[in-house]
């Protein structure tokens, strides 16, 4: 029996060409790239990172994903970007632990189609050093009863663009900032790969 995937090949539609652009480790990058794969209308195009010598440029690879390494310069300057996402014909961008910031022109030109993922739930925990284990450290110093995560689209304001969707993880006595990370990267993978989908698919 031909299947919905069959249907959207026979009808000449093009998959949505997706960029991850990743600084680190990039389990989130990973977890994406397998959530796409033979995906019927979404395709992971390229993984980019800042970091020539980043994990996720290994781990990518080894699942047959094109990678590009762009310096800390060149990841600042708009038109090279859009270069390579015009050569590589990309609808969205998905940032997956992205640790640089993303040039104006570039996010004017690719307005609404840049997704963040972000470890806490914002607008609490996020703008300027609020990455990684700094954010789980902040939420416990704070005394929060609960954390999670923010998924939005991407504005010139760090951290600041419009939420498409939050979800929450309550905090144990003894919480630790180990503890908290597990739960963290539970709800990220557990989640990004479904919104993204949506919001891409819209
Ligand atoms: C994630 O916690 C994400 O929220 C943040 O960076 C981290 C990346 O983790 N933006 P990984 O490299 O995908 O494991």
């Amino acid at each position: 029996m031909q299947g919905i995937a069959d249907s959207f090949y026979l009808c000449g539609m093009q998959k949505t060409n997706v960029a991850i652009f990743a600084s680190g480790t990039g389990s989130n990058a990973v977890n994406l790239i397998r959530h796409f794969a033979d995906h019927s209308s979404i395709d992971v195009a390229f993984v980019l990172s800042n970091k020539e010598d980043a994990d996720v440029l290994t781990s990518a690879r080894e699942l047959g994903i094109t990678t590009f390494y762009r310096s800390n310069d060149d990841v600042a300057d708009a038109e090279v970007l859009m270069v390579l996402c015009r050569e590589m014909k990309i609808d969205g961008i998905v940032l997956a632990g992205y640790l640089r910031k993303v040039p104006e022109q570039f996010i004017q030109n690719f307005e609404g189609k840049i997704i963040n993922l972000h470890p806490s739930l914002l607008p609490k925990f996020g703008g300027k050093g609020m990455y990684g284990s700094h954010v789980h450290k902040a939420v416990i110093e704070s005394g929060e009863e609960e954390s999670g995560i923010t998924i939005h689209y991407v504005n010139e304001a760090f951290d600041e663009g419009r939420i498409i969707a939050q979800f929450h993880c309550s905090l144990d006595e003894g919480e630790t900032v180990e503890s908290l990370a597990g739960k963290i990267k539970w709800l990220e993978h557990s989640y990004f790969p479904t919104v993204i989908e949506r919001t891409l698919m819209q």
